[in-house]
C-alpha cells in the first residue's frame, strides 16, 4: 500500500488503523480498545491490552524456529572483539539475566539504572528488565559521576547494573569512577550494585558490588511476566531547557507496535534482514533501533562499539556493512560528515562490497544537502532523513522506504508517519502560511509509544510540552510545511542544542559555567559546526574584582563542564566579552545571541539596550 493510502488510512480513523497494527506482535491479551481519551491531553494506547516486549524480542521468534538466527553481531574494532548470537543464545543469556535480577529483588515496576558500554550485556539487561516488567533506564557513557547521580536520584533504581569502562579511541572511560561519584553524591542509593568486568579494566569500583559471574551464578532463568500495554518500560533522560534531565517514559503496547510497524514501513526490514543503527544503546535510536525494533521484527542487529573514522581508518563503516551484509544503515549526519571529512574522495567505500546495502537513514540533528548528496552518490543508494525526538520514540516523519519511496527533495525530513498531525503555527497559536517558518506543532493525539509523561513529574510534562499551544504537542522544533506537504526542520525553538547528534541543554551549561568563581554572568549559544552541527560555545563577564581571571576561566569552566556534565558537551570554547545584550529590563537576551551563533537562525527577536552590544557579540563569535 502506499504512504498517501495508509497516511489516508490512519487520517480517517487512527485509532482502527492502529488497533489494525497490533497483529504485528504478539500479545498476552489483544486490545479491543484503541485509544483511552479520559485524561487528555494524556492520552494512553491499547489500555487493555497485556504484553510482554522481552518475549516479543526473543521468545516468539525462537518458538517460530528462529532460533539459530543471529539476533545480534556485536563488532568492536575499539576491543578487537566480535561475536554473533544467535536468538536461542540470546534468549538463553537474557532469562538468565533475568533471573539474576529477580533474585536481587526485582520485579514489575521496580527501575534498573544501566550504565554500560555497547557490548552484548547492555542490550541483554535492557531486555531482562523487560522481561520482568521491570523499567530500565540506560546512562550513555560520556556523562559524568554528577549526571549519573541525578538519573539515580530521579528515578531511584533498586539496582544499578554497570560495567568497570568504556573506550573511546584515546582513553579507557573509567566508569568505575564515576559509580563510585555517583554514589558519594546520590541520596537515593541502590541496594544492589552489579559490575560487569571489562579486560582493559578488571578492577571494579570501590562501592561494594556484585560481578558479572557472581550475580549470574546459580541464578534461575526468569520467565516473562505480563505488563499491561501502558506500563512503563523504560525510562529515558533527555534534556531540556534546565540543568534537571526529563524522564522520558515509554509504555510497553504502544512501543511494541511502533517499532513493528516502522522497522518495516520506515526502514523496509523483514525478518532476517541486517540492520545497522550507528548510534549508541544511551540513546533514544539505540533503544528504538538497535535493540527493540530489529530485535521484535525478528532481523538481526548490529551492535557496533567504535567511532564511523579511525578504527582502523575511514572504511570502518563500510568494512561493517560488506562484512556483515547489512541491508540498511541508520546513523547521524555527523557521522557521515566525520567520514567524509577525512575521505571526501570515497577512496575507503572501494575495499569493500557494499552491494548489499539498500538504504542510509540519517536523524538525530539537521542534516545538510552536501552530507546527504555526498553520501547518496558514494552509496548509490537513497539517504532518507528522518525526524524525531526522545519523546516520540519513532519518526514523526520520514519517506517510507517499506511503502515505495515518494519524491522528497533533499533538505526535506519527508511526510508525517501515519497519525501524526503536523501544523506550523506562530507564537500566538495562529496557523502560518504554507512555506513560512514557525513552531512546529503536533495535533493530539499523538500516535503509539509517544511518551505519556515524564517520570515522576507530571506537571513538567504538561508545562513544557502541551500548555504553550492546548491541544498540540509542541515539538520545540522550528520549520515549515511546502506545499508537498513536506516538513523542514531549521532547529530548536528552546534552550537545546544538538552537538554531534547529542542532545544539550545550554541552561544546564549555563548552571555549571555560573559557578565558575570568577564568572559574572554567562550565556551558552550552539555556534554552527561543520562536522557536529553545532558546539556549545560561553560568552561571560567576569566579576569585577576578577578581571585579572580572564586567561583562567575559560579553562576553569571547561573542566567544570567536564566534570558536573561530562566529556559529551564537547565544550570547548569559553569567549570573556565586556558586556551581554540585555532587554531594557535587564534580561539577558539568549534567543538574539542564539540567533547570531546560528547559520539558520528561526528568527531575531527582541529589542535590545544597546546594539552596540551585538556587534561586540558578532565579533565574539565569529559572525562579524
Ligand atoms: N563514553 C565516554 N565518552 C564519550 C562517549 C562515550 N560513549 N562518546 C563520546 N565521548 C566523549 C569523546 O571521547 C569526546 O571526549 P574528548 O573531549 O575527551 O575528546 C567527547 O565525549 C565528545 O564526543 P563527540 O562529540 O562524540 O566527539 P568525537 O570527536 O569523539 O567524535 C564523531 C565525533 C562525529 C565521530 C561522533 O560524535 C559520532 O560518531 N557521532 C555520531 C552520533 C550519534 O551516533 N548520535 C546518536 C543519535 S542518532
Ligand atoms: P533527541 O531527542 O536527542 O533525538 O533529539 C531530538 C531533536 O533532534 C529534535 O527535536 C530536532 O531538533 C533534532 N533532530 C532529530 N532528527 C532531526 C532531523 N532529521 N532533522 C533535523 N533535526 C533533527
Amino acid at each position: 500500500m502506499s504512504y498517501d493510502k495508509v497516511y489516508g488510512s490512519a487520517s480517517e480513523d487512527v485509532g482502527q488503523f492502529w488497533l489494525d497494527q497490533c497483529g504485528l506482535i504478539d500479545w498476552v491479551k489483544a486490545p479491543q480498545r484503541a485509544l483511552d481519551d479520559t485524561n487528555a491531553p494524556s492520552y494512553r494506547w491499547f489500555p487493555d491490552g497485556e504484553l510482554n516486549s522481552c518475549y516479543n524480542a526473543l521468545d516468539r521468534h525462537v518458538a517460530a524456529g528462529r532460533g539459530a538466527q543471529a539476533a545480534l553481531i556485536y563488532d568492536s574494532p575499539i576491543t578487537g572483539t566480535k561475536r554473533t548470537i544467535s536468538y536461542q543464545e540470546a534468549l538463553d543469556e537474557c532469562a538468565l539475566i533475568a533471573g539474576g535480577l529477580s533474585r536481587l529483588g526485582v520485579g514489575k515496576g521496580d527501575r534498573v539504572l544501566i550504565y554500560m558500554p555497547m557490548v552484548p550485556q547492555a542490550v541483554l539487561t535492557m531486555l531482562a528488565c523487560a522481561r520482568l516488567g521491570a523499567i530500565h533506564s540506560v546512562v550513555f557513557g560520556g556523562f559524568s559521576g554528577q549526571e549519573l547521580a541525578t538519573r539515580i536520584d530521579d528515578c531511584q533504581p533498586k539496582v544499578l547494573v554497570g560495567a568497570t569502562c568504556g573506550i573511546e579511541p584515546v582513553r579507557v572511560v573509567d566508569y568505575t569512577a564515576m559509580i563510585d561519584e555517583a554514589y558519594q553524591l546520590a541520596e537515593h542509593l541502590p541496594e544492589h550494585l552489579v559490575i560487569l568486568p571489562r579486560e582493559q579494566q578488571p578492577q571494579g569500583p570501590a562501592t561494594s558490588h556484585l560481578v558479572w559471574d557472581q550475580f549470574l551464578d546459580g541464578a534461575t532463568p526468569a520467565a516473562c511476566v505480563p505488563v499491561a500495554a501502558t506500563d512503563p518500560l523504560y525510562i529515558l533522560y533527555t534534556s531540556g531547557t534546565t540543568g534537571k534531565p526529563k524522564g522520558v517514559v515509554r509504555d510497553n503496547g504502544g512501543h511494541a507496535v511502533a517499532m513493528a510497524w516502522s522497522m518495516k514501513a520506515v526502514y523496509d526490514i523483514d525478518p532476517g534482514d541486517v540492520f545497522w543503527a550507528a548510534s549508541d544503546i544511551g540513546w533514544v535510536v539505540g533503544h528504538s533501533y538497535i535493540v527493540y525494533a530489529p530485535l521484535i521484527s525478528g532481523a538481526t542487529s548490529v551492535l557496533y562499539e567504535g567511532k564511523p573514522v579511525g578504527t582502523p581508518d575511514a572504511g570502518a563503516f563500510w568494512r561493517v556493512i560488506g562484512e556483515h551484509k547489512v541491508k540498511a544503515l541508520f546513523t547521524a549526519p555527523t557521522a557521515i560528515r566525520a567520514i567524509k571529512q577525512l575521505d571526501s574522495a570515497g577512496a575507503f567505500a572501494k575495499d569493500y562490497d557494499l552491494s548489499g546495502l539498500q538504504a542510509l537513514f540519517l536523524a538525530g540533528e539537521r542534516c545538510d544537502p552536501p552530507t546527504a548528496e555526498w553520501a547518496g552518490e558514494l552509496l548509490g543508494v537513497p539517504v532518507i532523513d528522518n525526524w524525531w525526538q526522545t519523546e516520540t520514540g519513532w519518526a514523526i516523519a520520514s519517506n517510507f522506504k517499506g511503502l515505495g519511496l515518494f519524491d522528497a527533495p533533499i533538505g526535506s525530513v519527508g511526510k508525517p508517519s501515519p497519525g501524526w498531525q503536523m501544523q506550523v503555527l506562530d507564537d500566538d497559536g495562529n496557523p502560518i502560511p504554507t512555506g513560512e517558518l514557525g513552531n512546529i506543532v503536533a495535533k493530539l493525539p499523538m500516535p503509539p509509544s509517544c511518551f505519556p509523561t515524564l517520570w515522576g513529574n507530571h506537571e513538567r510534562w504538561l508545562d513544557s510540552y502541551m500548555s504553550a499551544f492546548p491541544g498540540y504537542y509542541q515539538t520545540g522544533d522550528a520549520g515549515k510545511i511546502d506545499a508537498q506537504g513536506m516538513l523542514h526542520i531549521m532547529g530548536r525553538t528552546d534552550d537545546v542544542i544538538n552537538v554531534a547528534g547529542h542532545r544539550l541543554s545550554t541552561g544546564g551549561l549555563e548552571e555549571v559555567v555560573a559557578g565558575v568563581p570568577a564568572v559574572a554572568e554567562c550565556a551558552v549559544v550552539g555556534v554552527a559546526d561543520q562536522l557536529k552541527g553545532q558546539l556549545p560555545v560561553a560568552l561571560v563577564t567576569l566579576k569585577a574584582d576578577c578581571t585579572d581571571q580572564a586567561d583562567s576561566v575559560g579553562a576553569d569552566a571547561i573542566a567544570a563542564v567536564r566534570t558536573k556534565i561530562g566529556p559529551v558537551a564537547a565544550f570547548k570554547r569559553v569567549i570573556v566579552v565586556g558586556r551581554l545584550p540585555k532587554t531594557r529590563s535587564g534580561k539577558i537576551l539568549r534567543a538574539t545571541m542564539r540567533a547570531i551563533a546560528d547559520d539558520r537562525p528561526y528568527k531575531m527577536p527582541a529589542t535590545i539596550d544597546d546594539p552596540a552590544i551585538l556587534d561586540e557579540i558578532k565579533t565574539a563569535l565569529g559572525k562579524g
